[in-house]
């Protein structure tokens, strides 16, 4: 079989002699309108502004050799580089009686902002008390199983993975096209496990998107973005500058929450539904004011109100900076268990969760173990899917994404 290297120094080339581009900046390296860098100290895809739609992909690896993996990482790596570029994930060749490098089917389209983000799951490291590739000690702490949360109702195939890469971009098309060309080079050595769609809105005026539930979502951000979501000095070389992305895939009961008022909803998001304010204040941006009171002394916002559970001066500084997107898998008659009073027709949608954090032990599971057992949401949402994801630190052009971690251990 040809290797991937000797197949870029055959086709190498062609892909310009033959003139054909993908997008307006083809052989352009300068980084240009409309393109995310792909190189830098972190990973892109993560403070990098949120684009419109998200195509997020797990991969179980299926081989047993540390080499495939690492061969996977550099193909991924310069793929993913080219791909944030506005190119095709290889050159093309002008054979036509060979299958083409990259489906072509963003042809013509620019790059929308592509972002590849890679993250490692647990399985990398050790799987089934398996030490596949030699990676077992370097496990991280931080990348503990993420435990069984009440109301948990998990997909396996909507669930866990190996590798993961999260693919982002102004054009729906072009986010997925990155990761179906990415899961090309990966044949030989892994298999996709669970992929999702998301999606997100941006109003034209600047203002926060709303999620299917019709409320403002991403108002708070971590008073500190280097402290909450980077990896600082005491995590392991190639986790420095990186972070920890957990992903549920939360399904709403819209049905049934489009037939509650809207003060109920706000009762139980803990601000205003159309302003986005705090409950009783006006702006979208004041401070949550979780110590007011009502005439009767109860707290306006109430003790299991979403937004009181989630915060952080609540939880002990715990902090995360959230990136979702909504999901919309269509209709469908699977009797799933909940809700319970409606096993018919239902929209399998809702709400595609990410977060990063620098632990998520003391962000994401301190947070959500408590939001699992007392939220008001709780009745509206099933979390069918869930992963967590060690996204290592950015690189330079010449490495590979994770290098840092295979030369060290
Ligand atoms: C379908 C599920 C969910 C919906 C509809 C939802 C919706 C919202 C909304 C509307 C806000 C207020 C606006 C904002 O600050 O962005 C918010 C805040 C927040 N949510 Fe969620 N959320 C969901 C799940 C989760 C989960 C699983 C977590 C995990 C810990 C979480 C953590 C937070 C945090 C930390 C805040 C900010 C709290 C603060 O103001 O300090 N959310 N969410």
């Amino acid at each position: 079989m040809t290797s991937r290297r000797s197949f870029l120094g055959a086709a190498g080339g062609l892909f310009a002699a033959a003139g054909t581009s993908i997008g307006a900046h083809a052989a352009s390296k300068q980084a240009v309108a409309g393109t995310e860098a792909f190189f830098g100290p972190h990973q892109a895809g993560i403070v990098t502004p949120q684009q419109s739609h998200c195509y997020l992909a797990a991969f179980d690896l299926t081989t047993e050799k540390r080499d495939d993996v690492i061969n996977l990482l550099v193909a991924w790596t310069d793929a993913a580089n080219r791909l944030s570029e506005g190119r095709t994930a290889l050159p093309l060749g002008t054979d036509l009686q060979v299958p083409a490098p990259d489906a072509a089917d963003v042809m013509g389209l620019p790059p929308a902002r592509l972002t590849v983000t890679f993250g490692f799951g647990p399985g990398l490291f050790i799987k089934d008390g398996k030490d596949r590739y030699g990676l077992a000690t370097a496990r991280p702490p931080e990348l503990a199983d993420l435990p069984r949360f009440n109301g948990d109702q998990l997909i396996a195939a909507k669930t866990g993975g190996d590798l993961c890469i999260q693919a982002c971009a102004d054009d729906p098309q072009v986010a997925f096209h990155a990761v179906r060309e990415l899961a090309r080079l990966s044949y030989d050595s892994a298999e996709l496990r669970w992929a999702q769609t998301g999606f997100t809105s941006n109003p034209p005026d600047g203002s926060t998107p709303r999620n299917l539930m019709g409320f403002k979502d991403g108002t708070q951000r971590p008073a500190d973005i280097e402290k909450s979501v980077w990896v600082g000095a005491d995590g392991p070389a190639w986790m420095r500058g990186g972070s920890y992305m957990v992903v549920r895939r939360i399904r709403m009961a819209l049905e049934h929450w489009d037939r509650t008022k809207v003060s109920f909803q706000e009762e139980t998001m803990g601000r205003h539904k159309y302003s986005g304010a705090p409950l009783g204040l006006k702006g979208e941006f004041e401070p949550l004011g979780l110590d007011r009171t009502d005439k009767d002394e109860n707290p306006v916002i109430a003790e299991n109100a979403h937004v009181r559970l989630g915060n952080a001066a609540e939880n002990g500084s715990a902090d995360m900076l959230r990136r979702g997107y909504s999901y919309n898998d269509g209709a469908n008659f699977v009797a799933e268990r909940w809700p319970p009073w409606r096993q018919g027709m239902e929209y399998d949608a809702g709400l595609l969760f990410i977060c990063f954090q620098a632990d998520p032990r003391t962000a994401f599971v301190k947070l959500f173990g408590k939001m699992a057992k007392f939220d008001m949401l709780n009745q509206f949402t099933t979390h069918t899917g869930s992963g967590l994801f060690a996204c290592p630190c950015g690189i330079q052009s010449g490495e590979y994404i994770g290098q840092r971690l295979f030369e060290k251990t």
